[in-house]
């Protein structure tokens, strides 16, 4: 039975939380991400489960915003609530969420976590314990027009620099043939997806990670201060003043429709854009990131991972579901029909995964050196710190600030915040 704990607590995130599955007496219910066709996914997945053991599962939809995500799951675990068992937690929740979640090197033994990419699996033990198994990876990277940037001459640009003239250019030339193009779109909001898109300008200048893996803060630099200034350049004139509220699915329908000659996104938006609903299936290229004057492109990583509640009435069967959701097999259908990167290194050398994701081969290297958002050494502290983050940068780019004012307050802002020590 769903009790009312949940509700109350989905009732408080705003209401965006869906039911999808039948609110009777299951054995397990899980909560999973419903960004493109991630439910669908989680629904056949559990249903493959359930065929083979015979278990019922109900499955509860989540916010897209991860920022509005973990405040409902922050909620729901602090109350100690025992109504979802299996939770999809973001890549910079196991600081935050750890001490709710069970060591599932204990249910599912020490060889659990064995093939994964060893630096998830780092990022996901907290005090030597295993409190999630990794999901699926996710890194940032540039789709592009490849039939617009052909038929006007141009290559797929290295630097922010050049893809800012090519946006430009693009987007006036179609104009004139009487086209409502967009030059770029990204996700602007003030949430969590910001703060991944602004670490990637910032870091690809040379200006840093916000906080370094030792936890000093370093945002108030020039380069920092630089790449926000070029982004706000961007905001009603190769990108909608609308952009300003965009998360990843509203970037996706802009370029899916036809209407954007760049987008920045994740690898899922691949399948989608490549699907018989886009209006840009066999259009799209996709190459890592633009970098700075003197930087190298960085891609914010990403990524989910499933977790047991340690306030689950059914821990172990909860344990084997994430098994089966993260083995071998499920991430491969994964990858196949939705683009998320498999975290087992072995599935990028399968030649059907390689067939439907080509970038997952080409753009290897983008996937595996990804940029970690400070969450490790800030801890228990890094929501503030990426809210602190994303509000900077959503001042700048509607234009209350400069790059300048605004590293230089958020600097104030995080020392308060750190104290002696984070
Ligand atoms: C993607 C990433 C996740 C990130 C989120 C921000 O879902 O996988 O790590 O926090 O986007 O919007």
């Amino acid at each position: 039975m769903l009790k009312k704990t949940l509700i109350s607590a989905i009732a408080l995130a705003g209401g965006t939380a869906a039911f999808t599955g039948q609110a009777q007496a299951a054995d397990l219910t899980i909560s999973c991400g419903a960004v493109g066709a991630e439910l669908q996914l989680c629904q056949e997945g559990v249903a493959a489960w359930e065929a083979k053991t015979g278990h019922e599962v109900d499955i509860v939809s989540t916010p897209n915003s991860s920022t509005e995500r973990l405040s409902l799951y922050q909620q729901i675990l602090s109350a100690q609530s025992s109504d979802i068992d299996v939770m999809q937690i973001d890549v910079v929740w196991p600081g935050l969420l750890g001490n709710h979640l069970l060591d599932l090197n204990e249910t599912l033994g020490e060889e659990a976590a064995a093939g994964h990419f060893d630096a998830i699996i780092s990022n996901n033990t907290v005090d030597g314990r295993l409190v999630a198994m990794p999901w699926f990876t996710d890194a940032g990277v540039l789709y592009y027009r490849k039939d617009l940037l052909e038929k006007h001459g141009f290559a797929p640009p290295e630097t922010w620099q050049e893809m800012t003239d090519i946006a430009a250019a693009i987007q006036a030339a179609e104009r004139e043939a009487g086209d409502k193009m967009w030059g770029y779109v990204f996700q602007g909001r003030a949430y969590e997806g910001l703060t991944c898109n602004a670490l990637e300008w910032v870091a690809s200048h040379g200006g840093g990670t916000i906080v370094d893996a030792e936890g000093e803060i370093t945002i108030d630099n020039e380069r920092a201060a630089a790449a926000l200034d070029l982004a706000a350049t961007w905001i009603g004139d190769i990108s909608p003043n609308g952009v300003l509220n965009y998360t990843e699915e509203e970037a996706r329908g802009v370029f899916q429709t036809g209407n954007a000659v760049f987008m920045r996104n994740w690898p899922y938006a691949w399948s989608l854009a490549q699907s018989e609903e886009s209006e840009v299936a066999g259009k799209v290229g996709v190459v890592k990131l633009p970098h700075g004057p003197d930087g190298e492109s960085a891609a914010t990583l990403g990524g989910w991972n499933l977790a047991v509640s340690k306030y689950s009435e059914n821990p172990e069967l909860a344990a084997d579901l994430v098994a089966f959701l993260t083995g071998e097999a499920e991430q491969k259908r994964r990858a196949i029909e939705g683009a998320y990167n498999p975290t087992l290194a072995a599935l990028y050398e399968d030649e059907e995964v390689l067939a439907a994701v080509p970038f997952f081969g080409t753009l290897y290297a983008t996937f595996t050196n990804a940029v970690a958002r400070p969450s490790a050494p800030t801890g228990d502290n890094y929501g503030r710190v990426s809210n602190g983050f994303f509000n900077a940068v959503h001042n700048v780019l509607s234009g209350n600030q400069s790059g300048a004012e605004a590293v230089s307050q958020l600097d104030s802002e995080l020392s308060r915040i750190k104290r002696r020590r984070w």
